[in-house]
């Protein structure tokens, strides 16, 4: 069984493992010499030997547990046809939503768009280097990846005004999305994906009454669906502010927690795995801290089935060594 199986599944206590969100990135020096040579972030993402080769960067020089595969959330609206743009210090921009273009997309032409990273799954998954250890595969959640494709960029604290105002197509941008997300995530498993981690990193923005409508029943459904293909699911729906209410409705194998919800009441109210937690500017300290601060959370989970990680992804000005530093301190723990 492989180690993220061992707690999702046989909810065991007996340790933590360790894989942590953008592992794969700028922190890492041999990331930033590919990405040099390589602007288009997409193009990169869609060259399966070089997107292997930096998932499989951090593996090679920590001792993690799993493998997330190199590729963005983005590549759904990518796929659908809308245009996707990655500008150095400004982060994604989003083509103008064209409702009639991406009505006519079908499941063909959205598999030859993207068909890249489901090769890249099958190298990866089929690496000795992962024999041991799970291959992570993921998605956007339906409502993070509205707000990227309504919003054209990431929306920081808020959306843009009238976000709500076309009922229309935000209904059936959502039923497409939910269909397209379907065939992605059958597409990754298929190719050696084990876990799939469902990333709805904007689910802090909505107020409660809209929670059912864009959180809850679009996630529960892929929830439903990754279920049926006997593969974990988890949720890790990003500073929501009622975690337990999200785990009693969505039901995910396991949850993945931000940094600035409490661990100890979320020990007192959450039955299910937990992931993660630590906030990654923590990285950016010093050792003793470090090793502090990732402690309390080993120490709060202590008897609870808990995967570490942090509260978000490691930050771009992480130094490698403390990031192996925090590895051995889980490790040894
Ligand atoms: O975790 C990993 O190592 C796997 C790869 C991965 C990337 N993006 C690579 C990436 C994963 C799992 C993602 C998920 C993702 N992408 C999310 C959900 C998690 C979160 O951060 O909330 C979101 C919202 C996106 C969309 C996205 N992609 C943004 C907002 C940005 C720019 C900001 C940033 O953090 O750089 C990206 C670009 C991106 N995706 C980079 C990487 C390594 C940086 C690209 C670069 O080199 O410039």
């Amino acid at each position: 069984m492989k180690p993220l199986d061992k707690i999702i599944i046989n909810k065991d206590t007996s340790f933590n493992p360790i894989w942590i969100m953008r592992q794969a990135g700028r922190y890492l020096p041999e990331f930033k010499q590919i990405r040099d040579k390589n602007p288009n972030f997409i193009n990169l993402c869609l060259n399966e030997d070089l997107s292997s080769e930096i998932t499989l960067q951090p593996i090679k020089r920590f001792d993690l547990d799993a493998a997330i595969i190199f590729s963005d959330i983005l590549m759904l609206p990518y796929g659908l046809g809308q245009k996707v743009e990655f500008q150095k210090n400004f982060g994604p921009k989003l083509g103008e939503l064209n409702l009639n273009e991406v009505a006519k997309i079908d499941e063909i032409d959205f598999v030859e768009k993207v068909k890249s990273i489901y090769k890249l799954i099958k190298k990866v998954s089929s690496d000795p280097c992962l024999n041991d250890k799970n291959t992570i595969g993921f998605i956007g959640a339906p409502w993070t990846l509205l707000v990227y494709m309504i919003n054209q960029k990431s929306p920081k604290k808020n959306l843009k005004e009238n976000f709500f105002k076309d009922k229309f197509l935000i209904n059936r941008i959502l039923l497409i999305i939910e269909k397209f997300l379907k065939i992605h995530i059958k597409n990754q498993i298929d190719n050696g994906a084990n876990v799939i981690q469902i990333f709805d990193s904007w689910a802090g923005l909505l107020e409660e009454k809209d929670l059912p409508n864009y959180v809850y029943t679009p996630t529960l459904n892929l929830v439903n669906y990754i279920r049926s293909l006997n593969i974990p699911v988890i949720c890790f729906p990003r500073e929501i502010k009622n975690y337990k209410e999200f785990c009693d409705i969505v039901k995910p194998d396991a949850v993945s927690i931000d940094y600035n919800v409490d661990p100890k009441k979320i020990l007192r109210d959450i039955k299910i795995p937990i992931q993660g937690g630590l906030d990654p500017k923590v990285l950016l300290t010093d050792k003793e801290t470090l090793k502090k601060e990732a402690s309390k959370y080993l120490d709060i989970f202590r008897d609870h089935p808990y995967i570490f990680n942090l509260g978000h992804g490691v930050l771009p000005e992480t130094d490698p060594n403390m990031f192996e530093y925090l590895v051995k301190t889980v490790k040894n723990y």
